[in-house]
């Protein structure tokens, strides 16, 4: 592949590549939202559920082997920050952080680069390198462009007996300007608890005013994701879509260009689709094509289906 020429990427897209290689093509402010669930650091290897839609499928992630001497070289010639940030990493944690923030790094940066001036980024992560991650993004999208930490509290998995049940992720929500980016509030109001429903003053300075039909939702987000349910597929980390729904329907609108550059069994993008939103997934694996498109194809009746697939632009290379 040729570097440093840009392409111009249509709807629908799917790339099954390392998305560094497809990231580094794509123009500069482009793209309005980016929801990124990368590998977490955990030292194993994820598989699929035996039997499910997604038998068969896996991802490493581990870290021992070092990056491409190439990785290392833009971060230490162009990005002293980060570089000495990581080599402090190295020394109170091991060289497995350094490998895998090293590797998070470049994508990040490039990440950065392709969104739009008044885009959002929404860094999916959990506890095993979520701080050092929040410093990564405070290098490189800036301090004052961080908007929240979003918890996901799920209830799904096993429950120990020698710690509290580990029941979070962790979701870093940055912007690429601190005042010029997109929140519609409205779009994602959730009931008060109180179950009230539209109701309007009668006395006082706010008489006749109609109150709103809820509230903005708070950034701890209890989002059950049932792995019964007809819409978990076994694709292992999985995430649900009204998760998704959420982070979609806030920070963009409609026929934005939402890109997910680990995207896995496209949650993101399936959602991104019923939003009427424009979408481009990437994902390593040169499987989850063909697992994304029977996701459309149940998702859809037949006849909106057909114009969807016939759309859906694969490429293992730009
Ligand atoms: C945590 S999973 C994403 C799950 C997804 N959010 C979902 O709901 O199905 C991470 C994904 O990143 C992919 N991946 C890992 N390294 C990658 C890379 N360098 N480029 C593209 N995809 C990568 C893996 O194949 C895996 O599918």
């Amino acid at each position: 592949m040729q570097e440093n020429k840009t392409f111009t990427i249509k709807n629908r897209n799917i790339f099954c590549a390392d998305n560094i290689d497809i990231l580094k093509n794509i123009e500069s402010n482009f793209v309005d939202l980016i929801y990124l669930d990368p590998p977490f650091n955990k030292n194993k290897t994820f598989h699929a559920k035996e039997g499910s839609a997604s038998d068969g499928l896996y991802f490493n992630d581990s870290w021992n082997i070092k990056l491409d001497k190439n990785s290392f070289n833009i971060i230490n010639k162009e990005h002293a920050d980060i570089n000495n940030f990581l080599k402090f990493v190295e020394n109170i944690y091991d060289n497995k952080a350094s490998n895998y923030l090293y590797y998070m790094s470049i994508r990040l940066i490039e990440l950065h680069r392709v969104l739009k001036p008044n885009g959002s980024i929404y860094l999916h992560c959990d506890n095993t390198m979520s701080h050092y991650l929040k410093i990564l993004m405070d290098i490189i999208f800036g301090t004052s462009n961080f908007r929240n930490e979003i918890i996901w509290h799920y209830a799904h998995g096993g429950r120990g007996k020698k710690n509290f049940a580990k029941k979070h992720d962790i979701i870093f929500w940055y912007s690429k300007d601190k005042n010029n980016y997109i929140f519609n509030y409205d779009d994602i109001l959730v009931p008060f608890e109180s179950k009230m429903t539209e109701w309007s003053y009668t006395k006082g300075s706010y008489a006749g005013k109609v109150m709103p039909k809820g509230k903005v939702p708070e950034d701890v987000w209890k989002i059950i994701f049932n792995t019964m349910s007809k819409e978990h597929i076994g694709y292992p980390t999985q995430k649900p879509t009204s998760l998704l729904e959420r982070i979609i329907k806030a920070s963009s609108n409609e026929n934005d260009i939402i890109l997910d550059p680990f995207c896995g069994s496209g949650t993101s993008i399936i959602v991104a689709e019923k939003l009427k939103r424009r979408w481009i997934g990437i994902d390593l694996s040169s499987k989850v094509y063909d697992l994304i498109t029977d996701r459309f194809i149940k998702e859809y009746d037949e006849n909106a289906s057909d114009s969807i697939i016939n759309d859906i632009f694969y490429s293992n290379l730009p």
